[in-house]
């Protein structure tokens, strides 16, 4: 027999016939040659239903099971694929990994359809959707299957709930939630090691229903947003970039001052000074009080959070606790930047080093007054 969605559908119902029906609808809706991620291959249903669609899409399946298992695999995937004629087929691909992780790594440029159905737990809806948000290209689907009303699957409802509310939704039929991605971007730019994961989870929770949020180490010559584009500059301390340096890269001081200095071709002061007159958050604003200094950035840039979307619920959910809760596997690569932690780990020699190069940026931003290194033990 030739398999067809249909027919794998009817034989091992991984998808119920309207929900088969409506990704059969969203496929359709894309332009021709767009590019889909299908998270789980599980019985090669939804891939199939991609690879039918009239206009030529170019699927990729991530399964982080290859081998037969009964919850699916890339092998079931690819039997099914074969019985249609689509195995071989240059528009299809598959990837073998983690669903998240494929995200946190994808170069494959931008996604118009991403379909989820891959681990239905909690904690690995936020992964797929966090490893995934930043590929999606403006006005794209994000689509979630076992996004249900009857109580089945309560933590896909609970996080996609979350984080897509205020989305437009495309539809919602059976188990099938389709939201669309803001055509609009924020662009959050801000040196490395300055609190730029941090922003951006801040800013999507606030307003990511009206903008796609995005973060660039770019100097500003090297920027090139839409015309439609907003653009946000954070700024830090110098000296607590230092610090998180050398934490995060496990370097000492003398290679991270270096590369602060343009070592690795990023010389903080002149990334600072490229963005020097554009819309400028501090991280040290941010981090004492998150709930003003984010309402003044938004104020600033003429954005007003929509009304599913509060200030303090994006504070509490981009928490330090809240995000290590989400990403277990980010402690000890996320260092919790307290501010002025220089203090507690520059020795006065370092400092004053410190402050042969930077002294006269720290007191013209009013970071520092002259002499500040030599309070130091
Ligand atoms: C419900 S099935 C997918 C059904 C499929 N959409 C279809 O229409 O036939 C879920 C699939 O996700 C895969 N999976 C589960 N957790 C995963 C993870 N963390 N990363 C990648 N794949 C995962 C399973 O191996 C399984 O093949």
């Amino acid at each position: 027999m030739k398999h067809t969605s249909e027919t794998v559908q009817a034989w091992l119902g991984y998808l119920h016939v309207p929900e088969l029906k409506a990704l059969k609808e969203l496929a359709a809706s894309l332009p021709e040659s767009s590019q889909v991620i299908n998270l789980g291959a599980g019985a090669g249903t939804s891939g199939l239903a991609l690879m039918e669609s009239p206009n030529k899409l170019r699927v990729t399946t991530v399964d982080k099971q290859k081998d037969a298992s009964p919850l699916g695999c890339l092998v079931g995937e690819e039997t099914v694929f074969r019985s249609a004629g689509f195995w071989g087929d240059p528009r299809h691909k598959q990837i073998h990994d983690d669903s998240a992780h494929a995200g946190q790594n994808w170069l494959g440029g931008d996604i118009h359809l991403l379909f989820v159905d891959a681990d239905h737990s909690k904690q690995s809806v936020f992964r797929d959707i966090y490893g995934w948000i930043d590929h999606m290209a403006p006005g794209s689907i994000i689509a979630f299957h076992d996004y249900r009303s009857d109580g089945h699957w309560p933590e896909v409802r609970q996080v996609v709930d979350q984080e897509m509310r205020g989305y437009e939704v495309i539809l919602h039929i059976d188990g099938l939630g389709a939201f669309r991605v803001p055509e609009r971007t924020l662009h959050i730019t801000g040196y490395p090691r300055s609190g730029n994961t941090w922003a951006i989870t801040l800013f999507r929770q606030a307003v990511g229903d009206q903008f796609r949020v995005r973060k660039s180490h770019q100097r500003r010559d090297e920027f090139t947003p839409e015309p439609n584009d907003l653009v946000l500059h954070i700024r830090r301390d110098p000296r607590d970039v230092l610090i998180s340096i050398m934490h995060y890269r496990g370097l000492p001081f003398d290679r991270a001052f270096a590369r602060l200095q343009g070592a690795d071709g990023m010389p903080y002061l002149t990334i600072e000074a490229s963005w020097d007159g554009a819309s400028t958050v501090n991280y040290e604003d941010l981090s004492h009080g998150p709930e003003v200094t984010l309402s003044a950035a938004l104020g600033d840039l003429q954005i007003s959070p929509s009304r599913s979307r509060t200030i303090a619920d994006a504070v509490a959910w981009s928490s330090f606790d809240t995000t290590l809760q989400r990403f277990p596997e980010r402690k000890g690569a996320m260092w919790q930047g307290k501010v002025g932690s220089w203090k507690r780990e520059l020795t006065r020699r370092q400092a004053q080093q410190f402050d042969e190069v930077f002294g006269a940026y720290l007191r013209a931003e009013g970071y520092a007054d002259e002499g500040w290194w030599e309070e130091l033990p």
